[in-house]
C-alpha cells in the first residue's frame, strides 16, 4: 500500500508522543524511530478510510478443499512487509532479491559492492523505502547500543543441557529476555492503546540487537567449549559481528549471512512462523512471547528445519552411493530419490505450500555459488540434484510444485564456509525470520489490528452444509 505523507497527522502524533512522555526521540539514535512517526498516521488513515469505504467487499471464496487442507492460500490477513507470487517468488515491500541487492546499500557501501545489509532490510521492510548508507550504517550502531543480554540469559544458555535442540534453546533464550520487554511492563502500568506501536519498536529493535549474541552463545556451547569465538564487536555491522562471535571469521561467510539474513527475512503473512507471530501478537502478548512462538514454528521440517534436513538428506546421498561403490550421476540420484519417495519421506528442499516455480530464494544463493564457490563438490551435487529433481517428483505425481525451495540450498553454501553443524541452521533461518516477522509486529500494532479469530467449524457442520447446499455457495 503506497500511502501519501500527511504532514499535519505527523504533527499530531509527534504532539501525542511529547504528552505521553514517549522514551520515543531519546533512544532514537539512527532516526528509524522518528521516520515511522512521519509515516505512520498517514497509513492509519488510509487504512481506516479503506475499511469504512469498502469493508464489505468481497474478496475470496473459500472451498471446502481449503477448509480441509490448512486454509492454503484463502486471502484473510493483512501482512505490509512483503507479498509473494506462486510464479515469481517473494517482493519485499515490492523490490524482488534482484532488486534488493541491485539497491540497498551493502557493507562495503555501494549496493554494487556486496550483498545487502539486514539493517537496510530493516528499514525497508519497516518504512517502505530504501535507506542511505548512513542511515543503515546509523541502524547498526543503535542495534549494537541496545545489545547487552539481561543478566540471567547468558548462565541459562550455558546451563541448557548438551543434547538440547539449538532451536528449542533460542525459542527459550528469546522466552528468557521477555523479562526485559518494554510492552508488557508499559501495558502493566496501564499504557495507552495509541503507545502500542512504541512500546513494540523498542522490543523489536531489543529482541533483534540481542539475537546475534544469545546465538552465537547457543553455538559455541553446543559444539565448543563455551567460549565465544571473539568478543562483541561494535565496530563491526550486524552480520560481522555476529560471524566473528560464532567464530567463522572469514568476509566470505559475513558476505553470505548478510545475503541470508535478507533473504530468510520475510515471506508474506501465511507462512506458520509468520503467521504465528502474527497470531500470538494478536492478544497482545509482547513481541518476545510472539517471536518465541513464532521460533517454534520454524522449528518443524515441514518449515524451516527443512535446511538442516536438506544437508542430511545430501550427505546420506554421498554415503550411501560411496557404501555402495556407485558413482554419483543424474540416475544414481534418481534412484536414490525413489528409495526416499518409496520409504514414505519427503524430498526435502523440494515444494512449496504457495510457490510453483523454482524459489528466487534458492536462484540467488545459486548465484552466489557460481560466484563464490563454483567448484566445491556439494553444490555440483545440488546443481545435479536439480537437474533430475523436477522430473522425479513430477514421474510422482503428488507435488503440485516439483522445483526447490529456499531451503534446498542454504546449508551447502554453509558448509562451505566450515559451518558444519547441520541441526543448528534452522537457528540461522531463525534470525533472519525475526527481521521480517519483528517488522510486521510493529505494523499490526501501529494499525491497531485486532485479536485474530477465524471460524472453524466441525465434519458435523461440514456434512449439514452439504447437505443443505449441494452446490455450495455461489
Ligand atoms: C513445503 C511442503 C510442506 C508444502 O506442502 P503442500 O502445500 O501440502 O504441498 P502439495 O500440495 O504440493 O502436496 C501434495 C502432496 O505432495 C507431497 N509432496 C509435496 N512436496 C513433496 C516433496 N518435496 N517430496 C515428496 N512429496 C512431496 C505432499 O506430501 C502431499 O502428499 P499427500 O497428498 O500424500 O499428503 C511440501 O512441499 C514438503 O513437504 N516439502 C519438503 C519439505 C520442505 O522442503 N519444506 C520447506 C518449505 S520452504
Amino acid at each position: 500500500m503506497k500511502l501519501a505523507f500527511k504532514s499535519n497527522a505527523t504533527l499530531s502524533l509527534r504532539g501525542l508522543a511529547q504528552r505521553h512522555g514517549v522514551r520515543a526521540m531519546s533512544t532514537d539514535s539512527s532516526g528509524l524511530k522518528a521516520r515511522l512517526m512521519e509515516i505512520m498516521p498517514a497509513k492509519q488513515a488510509a487504512l481506516k478510510a479503506m475499511k469504512k469505504d469498502h469493508g464489505h467487499k468481497i474478496v475470496d471464496k473459500v472451498t471446502i478443499d481449503q477448509l480441509i487442507g490448512g486454509a492454503r492460500s484463502i486471502k484473510s490477513m493483512l501482512w505490509e512487509t512483503s507479498l509473494l507470487d506462486p510464479v515469481e517468488g517473494i517482493r519485499f515491500r515490492g523490490y524482488t532479491i534482484p532488486e534488493l541487492q541491485e539497491k540497498l546499500p551493502s557493507y562495503a557501501g555501494p549496493a554494487d559492492a556486496g550483498e545487502p545489509m539486514p539493517e537496510a532490510l530493516l528499514w525497508l521492510l519497516l518504512c517502505d523505502e530504501i535507506p542511505t548508507k548512513a542511515q543503515a550504517d546509523a541502524l547498526s550502531a543503535e542495534l549494537h547500543a541496545r545489545a547487552k543480554l539481561p543478566d540471567h540469559v547468558e548462565p541459562m544458555i550455558r546451563a541448557f543441557p548438551k543434547g538440547m535442540h539449538p532451536m528449542t534453546q533460542l525459542s527459550s533464550a528469546i522466552l528468557a529476555m521477555q523479562t526485559d520487554s518494554v510492552f508488557a511492563s508499559e501495558y502493566a502500568k496501564g499504557t495507552s492503546k495509541a503507545l502500542y506501536w512504541e512500546h513494540t519498536y523498542e522490543d523489536m529493535l531489543n529482541v533483534l540487537a540481542r539475537l546475534p549474541e544469545v546465538c552465537a552463545l547457543i553455538y559455541r556451547c553446543t559444539y565448543f567449549d563455551g567460549k565465544l569465538g571473539a568478543p562483541y564487536d561494535k565496530s563491526l555491522d550486524y552480520s560481522g559481528n555476529f560471524c566473528q562471535m560464532l567464530g567463522l571469521n572469514d568476509p566470505g561467510f559475513a558476505e553470505l549471512m548478510r545475503l541470508y539474513i535478507v533473504i530468510h527475512s520475510d515471506h508474506e503473512g501465511g507462512n506458520a512462523s509468520a503467521h504465528t507471530c502474527h497470531l500470538v501478537g494478536s492478544t497482545l502478548s509482547d513481541p518476545y512471547l510472539s517471536l518465541s512462538a513464532s521460533m517454534n514454528a520454524l522449528a518443524g521440517p515441514l518449515h524451516g528445519l527443512a535446511n538442516q534436513e536438506v544437508l542430511g538428506w545430501l550427505l546420506g546421498l554421498q554415503n550411501t552411493l560411496k557404501e555402495k561403490g556407485v558413482e554419483v550421476t543424474p540416475q544414481s540420484i534418481t534412484d536414490f530419490a525413489w528409495e526416499t519417495l518409496k520409504a514414505g519421506k519427503v524430498i526435502p528442499g523440494y515444494g512449496h505450500a504457495v510457490l510453483r516455480k523454482t524459489d528466487p530464494r534458492y536462484t540467488c544463493q545459486r548465484e552466489f555459488a557460481l560466484k563464490h564457490l563454483p567448484d566445491y563438490d556439494l553444490f555440483k551435487l545440488v546443481n545435479t540434484v536439480y537437474e533430475v529433481m523436477p522430473g522425479v517428483l513430477t514421474d510422482h505425481g503428488k507435488t503440485k510444485n516439483p522445483y526447490p525451495n529456499v531451503d534446498s540450498h542454504s546449508g551447502v553454501l554453509l558448509k562451505y564456509y566450515g559451518f558444519d553443524q547441520y541441526d543448528y541452521y534452522t537457528v540461522l533461518f531463525g534470525v533472519g525470520r525475526a527481521y521480517g516477522v519483528c517488522a510486521q509486529l510493529f505494523w499490526d500494532r501501529a494499525l491497531s489490528l485486532p485479536l485474530e479469530r477465524p471460524k472453524s467449524v466441525t465434519s458435523e457442520w461440514l456434512e449439514n452444509f452439504i447437505k443443505n447446499n449441494p452446490e455450495g455457495l455461489n
